[in-house]
């Protein structure tokens, strides 16, 4: 991957923790395992699914509460589903009346999500669908995932792919031009021949990047960003998503490159009724350790429902994080991989001056790590800021081997559930 890419999506590497948010008309029927797929799992017809538009009313949106709220869980970035696979806008397009203005909510409800979150001094994105089920001109017969794949009515849908494509254009101009300094652009996603070219990418993107050089793009247009060059339109960052791969994300050469693991806090995208299976704080913690300690990002998903609101059970979750990042956050920002082998006891994250040991399965109340490759100064607790003890039992090198860092672990009764964070100074 070249330089150029690795730079341009830097300010959203460094800020680590982001919110993920799927919201639209399918948080009515909020169904479960379908959520945000409805339309294709349940081949909704789009008279069907027009009930939903005709009562979309969000009388409790106020975006300020969410910014807040992401605020407030430590994370510096958002995205936002500015229209989904059902083709549904939540903004104010001239090119479609399929928006939310038309709808009983009756505004353009991402220009309320960019200034708050704006407001609040978070990066601001727009999660933009590929595909698109309501569209006249997108292919549907033959297509892997539209509600009416394999309905002979259909089969000359998709005859004028060009007119699509130049509506998906018109938008993401749209999209780039309306709302002031986007920072992210999140495409979703390719399959198929349905990739690259198809979306007529380059101009796509040439576009994108003559309104706004710094915009930063995900890799789901197409292309592979782990060869040496991509092509223009491969995207900065790679997305896996629910899953933290193993070895990060690495080119072909094994050199590690930016990503960002995209994860719900329960099963679904779309808010859903009776998913429950929501991950602890304590998960999601350890998550974001996993992510950074591998130099990737987290962006964890909220499913607001249908009036606007966060379910209760999410804003728990991202306020007990929060309190974990308000202590602990110097050692996920602006921190990456600490080039040293995974320790059983946990995980370590690298920053500038400093490493962070992060001790989330610890048996013995020392730790020893041989061969560390930093000379250490210091060894602080960070959550209670306390010094840590480096003394060596005296016969420690006939067992550790050489360079040794060698720390006294806080008291077992006082570590934190999730991780308790140690802080090494290291000489520079
Ligand atoms: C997907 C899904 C989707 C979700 C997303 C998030 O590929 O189609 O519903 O929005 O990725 O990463």
């Amino acid at each position: 991957m070249d330089e150029q890419r690795i730079k341009r999506v830097q300010p959203m590497m460094d800020r680590r923790f982001g919110m993920f948010i799927h919201w639209g008309l399918y948080a009515i029927p909020a169904r479960e395992s379908r959520s945000e797929w409805i339309r294709s799992v349940d081949r909704v017809t789009t008279e069907e699914y027009q009930q939903y538009f005709d009562v979309f009313n969000p009388v409790d949106y106020d975006p300020k509460a969410w910014a807040r709220l992401a605020k407030e869980a430590g994370m510096k970035y958002a995205v936002l589903t500015t229209k989904h696979h059902d083709g549904f806008c939540l903004f104010d397009s001239q090119y479609t009346d399929y928006k939310a203005t038309n709808t009983p909510a009756g505004r353009d409800l991402v220009r309320e999500y960019v200034d708050a979150f704006r407001a609040e001094g978070i990066m601001v994105g727009l999660y933009y669908s590929l595909l698109d089920w309501h569209h006249p001109d997108y292919p549907a017969y033959n297509d892997a995932h539209h509600p009416m794949r394999g309905n002979e009515a259909y089969k000359h849908q998709g005859e004028h792919f060009e007119r699509y494509v130049e509506y998906l254009h018109n938008q993401v101009r749209e999209l780039l031009t309306n709302y002031g300094k986007i920072d992210i652009m999140w495409f979703d996603f390719h399959y198929d021949e349905m990739t690259g070219e198809k979306w007529d990418a380059t101009k796509l993107v040439k576009m994108a990047r003559e309104i706004n050089p710094d915009l930063i793009i995900d890799d789901r247009i197409g292309g592979d960003i782990k060869v040496d060059e991509p092509v223009y339109y491969a995207g900065d960052f790679g997305s896996p998503e629910q899953m933290i791969p193993a070895n990060g994300v690495c080119d072909y050469k094994g050199n590690p490159i930016p990503w960002e693991t995209c994860m719900t806090l329960n099963d679904n995208w779309g808010y859903s009724e009776r998913d429950t299976n929501y991950k602890s704080a304590k998960n999601v913690i350890r998550m974001l350790v996993e992510c950074t300690s591998k130099g990737g990002n987290l962006i964890l998903n909220v499913g607001p429902d249908a009036r606007g609101n966060i379910p209760e059970r999410s804003v728990k979750i991202l306020k007990d994080v929060g309190k974990w990042m308000k202590k602990n956050g110097e050692s996920i920002y602006k921190c990456g991989i600490a080039h040293y082998p995974k320790p059983e006891w946990g995980r370590i994250t690298r920053g500038e001056d400093a490493v962070y040991l992060h001790l989330i399965d610890l048996n013995q109340d020392t730790i020893a790590m041989p061969n560390f490759p930093y000379k250490v100064k210091f060894a602080q607790r960070l959550d209670d800021g306390a010094r840590l003890s480096m003394d060596e039992p005296w016969n420690v090198g006939s067992y550790e081997g050489e360079n040794i860092v060698f720390v006294h672990t806080p008291p077992f009764p006082s570590l934190d559930d999730a991780d308790t964070v140690i802080k090494l100074y290291i000489e520079k």
